[in-house]
C-alpha cells in the first residue's frame, strides 16, 4: 500500500507490532471481515509482509495472510502517521520483555502510546493486546489525557493463543476476556468479537490484566508441580504419565499441562511468571509459590543433564545428539528454550553436541556459541549416527513419529534420554533401546 492509498482509506483496526500476537490477531480479524492495517517499526518486515512473507514459522498463517491481502482486507504500513488518524481501533501488540530482575520492560508500549495519542481520532479506542502489568491501561488513559488532551478509552483484551496452534487458539478460544473502562468501549468490543463464538467475560481493566498473568502463572505452576512429582516417581517406581492421567481425569484438575519433562520455556511463561512475582513484590507481597515454580523449572534442566552425566560418569569427549532446539514443537522460537540451556550445559561439561531441529536451526545459531564442538545436522539420521547418546529436547511430532526401529540400525549407540516423554517406553525397550525418560 502506498502512503496515498493509506490516507484515502479508513481502518476498523490498526495493529501496532507485527510479532506473533499482532500478526495473528490482524490476519484473523481481517479474515472475519474487518479492514485491518499492520504497522511495524521494522520496514523490511513490512516490505516482506506486503508480499505475504511471514517473519516466523506458524502453521497456516501464510495462507490467511495471503488470502486477506488478496481480498483487500489486510494492509501493511511502515508509518503510524499515515494510518492511525483513520483507525477506529488501535491495537497494541508490541513486546514487553523481562528485565534482569523480572520487572516488565514496557518501554516500547509507552513509546507507542505517546506516538499514537496525538494522532488518534477522539472517538477511537486503544486495545491492549500486549501483556502489560496490572494498572497499565488506567495509567495510559491518564497519560493520554495529559499529553494529548484527549479522553481515549484503553481496553485490556489479553491474548491466550499458543505458538504453533495460534490460528485455532485465536478463532476458537476457550474464552475471551475484555476489560473495558466504559459502556461505550464495551459495546465496540462486543461488535469486534461478535464473530468469535465462545464464552465472553467483561471485567474491569485491572482484572483483565491480572487474568492474563494469573493464567500463565497457573499453567507454569501445573508444569513445575508435575515435574516435581516426576522426580519423586523416579525414586519410588511410579510412572508419571499414568499419575498425570489418573490425576487429570478428575475434572477439577484436568489433563492438560501435566506433561512432565525438562520444563517450560518460550517467550511467555518464563517472562510472565517472573513478572507476576515482581508485581507481587512491588506490592509488598512475597509470592512464595511462584519463587518455587521458577526454581523447579531451572532445576529440571540441570537435573536432566546430571542424569546423562551420571550414566557416563563424565561427559568429557562424549558426543551427544540433541533432537530439538525450539522451546516446544511446531515453532522455530528458541527463546528460553530448555534445549538451548541443555546444550550449553553439555558443552560446559566437555561433551560434543550434534543438534537437529526441523525448523529452529537458524534461530538457535544466533544464541548458541560458535564452536567446533557444536555442529548442526539436517536430519535425525545424521545426528544420531555419530552419537554416544541421543537426547530428545523438544516435543516435535517428527521425533515421536520417526521409525525408531530403522533408526536404531543407523545409530552408534542405542542410549536415548527422552526429555519430553514422547516415546513409548515399552516399545523402546522391546526394540532394544537403553531408554530413559522423565518420571517413568
Ligand atoms: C503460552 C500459553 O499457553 C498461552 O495461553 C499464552 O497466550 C502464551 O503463553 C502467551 O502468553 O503469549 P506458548 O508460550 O506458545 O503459550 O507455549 P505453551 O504451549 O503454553 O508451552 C509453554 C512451554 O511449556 C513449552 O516449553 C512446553 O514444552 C512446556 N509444557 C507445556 C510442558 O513442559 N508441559 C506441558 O504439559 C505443557
Amino acid at each position: 500500500m502506498t502512503p496515498k492509498e493509506a490516507q484515502s482509506t479508513s481502518y476498523d483496526i490498526v495493529v501496532v507490532g507485527a510479532g506473533y500476537v499482532g500478526l495473528v490477531a490482524a490476519a484473523c480479524f481481517a479474515d472475519l471481515g474487518f479492514r485491518v492495517c499492520v504497522i511495524d517499526r521494522n520496514p523490511d518486515k513490512i516490505e516482506r509482509l506486503q508480499h505475504g512473507v511471514i517473519p516466523f514459522f506458524e502453521p497456516g498463517l501464510d495462507l490467511v495472510v495471503k488470502r486477506t491481502i488478496a481480498r483487500k482486507r489486510l494492509f501493511f504500513s511502515p508509518s503510524l502517521e499515515s494510518v492511525v488518524p483513520h483507525a477506529k481501533i488501535v491495537m497494541i501488540a508490541v513486546g514487553t520483555p523481562s528485565q534482569p530482575n523480572g520487572k516488565v520492560d514496557t518501554h516500547d508500549y509507552w513509546k507507542v502510546i505517546d506516538a499514537i495519542a496525538p494522532l488518534m481520532h477522539a472517538t477511537a479506542l486503544i486495545v491492549d493486546k500486549s501483556t502489560v502489568p496490572i494498572g497499565t491501561a488506567q495509567k495510559a488513559m491518564k497519560r493520554i489525557a495529559r499529553i494529548a488532551k484527549k479522553s481515549i478509552d484503553v481496553v485490556s483484551f489479553p491474548e491466550f493463543l499458543r505458538e504453533g496452534t495460534a490460528l485455532d487458539d485465536f478463532l476458537k478460544p476457550d474464552r475471551l476476556v475484555v476489560g473495558a473502562p466504559s459502556k461505550k468501549s464495551e459495546r465496540i468490543m462486543k461488535r469486534l468479537i461478535r464473530g468469535i463464538r465462545t464464552k465472553k467475560i467483561f471485567t474491569s481493566l485491572e482484572t483483565a490484566e491480572m487474568i492474563k498473568y494469573a493464567s500463565n502463572a497457573f499453567l507454569a505452576t501445573k508444569i513445575s508441580f508435575i515435574n516435581e512429582i516426576a522426580n519423586i516417581c523416579e525414586s519410588t517406581g511410579a510412572d508419571v504419565v499414568d499419575v498425570a492421567l489418573g490425576m487429570g481425569l478428575d475434572k477439577r484438575i484436568g489433563t492438560s499441562f501435566l506433561r512432565a519433562g525438562i520444563g517450560y520455556g518460550g517467550s511467555c511463561f518464563p517472562k510472565d511468571v517472573k513478572a507476576l512475582k515482581h508485581i507481587a513484590g512491588s506490592n509488598h507481597y512475597s509470592f512464595k509459590l511462584l519463587k518455587s515454580v521458577i526454581e523447579v523449572n531451572s532445576f529440571q534442566r540441570k537435573y536432566f543433564v546430571e542424569k546423562i552425566e551420571r550414566h557416563f560418569r563424565s561427559l568429557k569427549g562424549k558426543t551427544i545428539a540433541v533432537l530439538g532446539l525450539a522451546f516446544k514443537g511446531n515453532t522455530d522460537d528458541v527463546r528460553e528454550s530448555a534445549s538451548i540451556d541443555i546444550i550449553n550445559e553439555l558443552l560446559r561439561k566437555g561433551a560434543k553436541v550434534v543438534a537437529h531441529d526441523p525448523v529452529a536451526e537458524t534461530n538457535a545459531r544466533k544464541v548458541l556459541p560458535v564452536t567446533p564442538k557444536l555442529i548442526y545436522c539436517q536430519t535425525i539420521e545424521h545426528a544420531v549416527k555419530q552419537a554416544d547418546a541421543t537426547v530428545i529436547a523438544t516435543e516435535w511430532r517428527t521425533f515421536s513419529d520417526a521409525n525408531w526401529k530403522t533408526l536404531k540400525k543407523k545409530m552408534k549407540s542405542s542410549l536415548v534420554f527422552d526429555g519430553r516423554n514422547i516415546l513409548d517406553k515399552q516399545k523402546m525397550k522391546e526394540l532394544g533401546f537403553d531408554y530413559y525418560s522423565i518420571g517413568r
